[in-house]
């Protein structure tokens, strides 16, 4: 065990056993040119010295530079699997920032092709028209949180195939996800 002193706690007491400061949430506050890089690459240290796996999120890379680190950076050699994401993390991923219809066309998108991933076993998109929809939710709730996955490389077919809607008619079944396509908001 190091004997170093790396903080004073408020009563003046030297801290040289590092686990009580980082067994609870611990938060560094202070003025710029306060130190905080300073005592947090300390603590860093300390902890690689007592072999103890430390993960940091670095949003500004102030730490990539870390020695005895590997470093991932997101789009250089770490990626997000965009057919793990829910619609809500790729809308923030892609920076979709649409209205309320789109958001929810795009989450039943995603439900569709998980459907189709997982329990049909297909990579097409999942075309709605004439499916009642009694089998629609049938298959909804046979996905579970194991059935994460879908094709993300469909997604945009998938966006299409959303907009169906019945016959605006006396033809119109409403048991149906839809009967045809809503050309107008598709456009
Ligand atoms: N305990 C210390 N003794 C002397 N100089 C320090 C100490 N802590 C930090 N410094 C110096 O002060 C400057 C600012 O420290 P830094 O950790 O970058 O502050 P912060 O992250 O709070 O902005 C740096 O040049 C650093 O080397
Ligand atoms: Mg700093």
């Amino acid at each position: 065990m190091t004997q170093t002193t790396f903080a004073i706690t408020s009563a003046g007491k030297p801290v040289q056993d590092i686990h009580p400061l980082v067994a609870h949430h611990l938060l560094v506050v202070g003025q710029t040119g306060s130190g905080k890089t300073t005592s947090t690459l300390s603590l860093l240290d300390q902890l690689q010295r007592t072999n103890y796996t430390t993960i940091i999120f670095d949003p500004t890379g102030e730490y990539s530079k870390l020695p005895n680190s590997v470093t991932y950076k997101l789009g250089e050699n770490a990626y997000l699997e965009a057919g793990q994401l829910s619609a809500h993390q790729l809308r923030e991923a892609l920076r979709i920032h649409g209205n309320q219809l789109l958001n929810d066309k795009l989450a039943q998108a995603v439900d569709a092709l998980r459907i189709q991933q997982n329990i049909v076993q297909s990579n097409k998109p999942y075309v709605k028209i004439g499916v009642p929809i009694a089998d629609y939710q049938k298959q909804l709730a046979k996905l579970s949180n194991w059935s994460r996955s879908f094709a993300p490389q469909q997604l945009a077919e998938q966006l299409i195939a959303e907009f169906v809607i019945p016959y605006p008619d006396e033809r119109a079944d409403y048991a149906l996800l839809g009967q045809q396509y809503d050309r107008p908001t598709i456009n």
